[in-house]
């Protein structure tokens, strides 16, 4: 793992780097590079690019950390437009591959479980309301994976709901001690994983620290995953997962439409597009919205180079 990733975490946290940096617009090159834009038009616009040249897509309404009951509801309300606009765009023809090809991807502290009262019962009954108008629209829904506090809450709330809707997918993090266990109790039938490293600054009690416990616990889980009966979304840029998702999925006869890759917008485009060339699904995940900063510092802590252009970036326009 990137050693000057716990650093810039924890500097991102305080409010007067928070203030300088988002004082950017977002048409700034680096947070254009990870983001589609700031409203559901921009997005809308990425989306139709990437459908396009045969990628699907999962699409991410910045907000997290939710302290307020309105915001809470205004991000309901933007879901369910953003969902009514992905149903609306022309599906591309992807030979062999049958799932849908627009999701979208939700945290649940965006949707009020970091609330004081009821927080839980509140994001999960939000998130029922998205699923109940993304089943109707054909859409898929994911769960994103937060920081480790919110695991066992969100997990809960996504087991509930897989009762009415089965196809709710949820992300597990392989930088957990916990998520082979994790992967072993969600590898049954119909279950979509979402496998990713994970991005949060997390205590070693709770988590592996260095980047080749990560890879290797990566691996495990990945394992497991597609030994299982379930739908892996093997998420990573990392060439040894997905070097190693391919080889089990042929050991295990799994073909193009029983799992796939996802990488996030702007990162290894080429080989997003080389996968998708070669008969896989892959989807890209996209965020839009004017929160991005949350999202932003976790993609420059992940690549010191990103830093360092960000910094650049800052200094020419000063
Ligand atoms: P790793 O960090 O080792 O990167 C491998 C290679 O990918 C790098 O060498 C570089 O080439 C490229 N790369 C990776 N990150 C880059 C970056 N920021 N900029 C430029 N190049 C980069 N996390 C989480 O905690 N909760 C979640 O819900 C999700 N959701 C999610 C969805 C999807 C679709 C993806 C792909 C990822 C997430 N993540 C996430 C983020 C994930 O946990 C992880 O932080 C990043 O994917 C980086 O890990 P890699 O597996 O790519 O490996």
């Amino acid at each position: 793992m990137n050693p000057l990733r716990p650093l810039i975490l924890a500097a991102a946290e305080s409010p007067r780097l928070k203030r300088a940096l988002t004082g950017i617009p977002v048409t700034a090159d680096i947070v254009r590079r990870f983001v589609a834009g700031e409203t559901r038009i921009d997005l809308i616009g990425v989306a139709r690019t990437l459908l396009n040249s045969g990628r699907m897509v999962s699409v991410d309404f910045l907000g997290e950390n939710t302290t307020d009951r309105n915001q809470a509801e205004a991000t309901v309300a933007e879901y369910l437009s953003l969902i009514n606009d992905l149903a609306a765009l022309d599906r591309p023809v992807l030979p062999g591959i049958a799932v849908p090809p627009v999701e979208v991807s939700v945290k649940l502290s965006a949707l009020g479980q970091a609330l004081p009262v009821d927080g839980p019962a509140i994001a999960t009954e939000n998130l029922r309301i998205l699923c109940t108008k993304a089943a109707q629209a054909d859409v898929w829904v994911t769960v994103d994976a937060e920081d480790h506090t919110t695991t066992e809450a969100t997990l809960a709330t996504v087991r509930e709901l897989r009762c009415e809707f089965p196809w709710l997918g949820a992300v597990l993090q392989a930088y957990l001690h916990r998520t082979e266990s994790d992967c072993r109790e969600m590898s049954g039938s119909g279950s979509r994983i979402r496998l990713c490293k994970g991005a949060y600054r997390e205590p070693p009690e709770v988590a592996f620290q260095r980047a080749s416990e990560v890879t290797d616990s990566y691996l495990r889980c990945l394992e497991v995953l597609m030994r299982g009966e379930g739908y892996p979304m093997v998420a990573s840029h990392d060439p040894v997962p997905i070097a190693a998702a391919a080889d089990l999925a042929a050991q295990r006869g799994r073909d193009a439409d029983r799992f796939e890759y996802q990488m996030l917008y702007g990162i290894r485009s080429p080989e997003q597009q080389r996968l998708a060339a070669a008969g896989s699904a892959v989807r890209v995940y996209v965020p839009y919205g004017s929160q991005w900063y949350g999202y932003l510092t976790r993609r420059l802590a992940e690549r010191p180079a990103n830093l360092a252009f960000f910094l650049r970036a800052l200094v020419s326009k000063s």
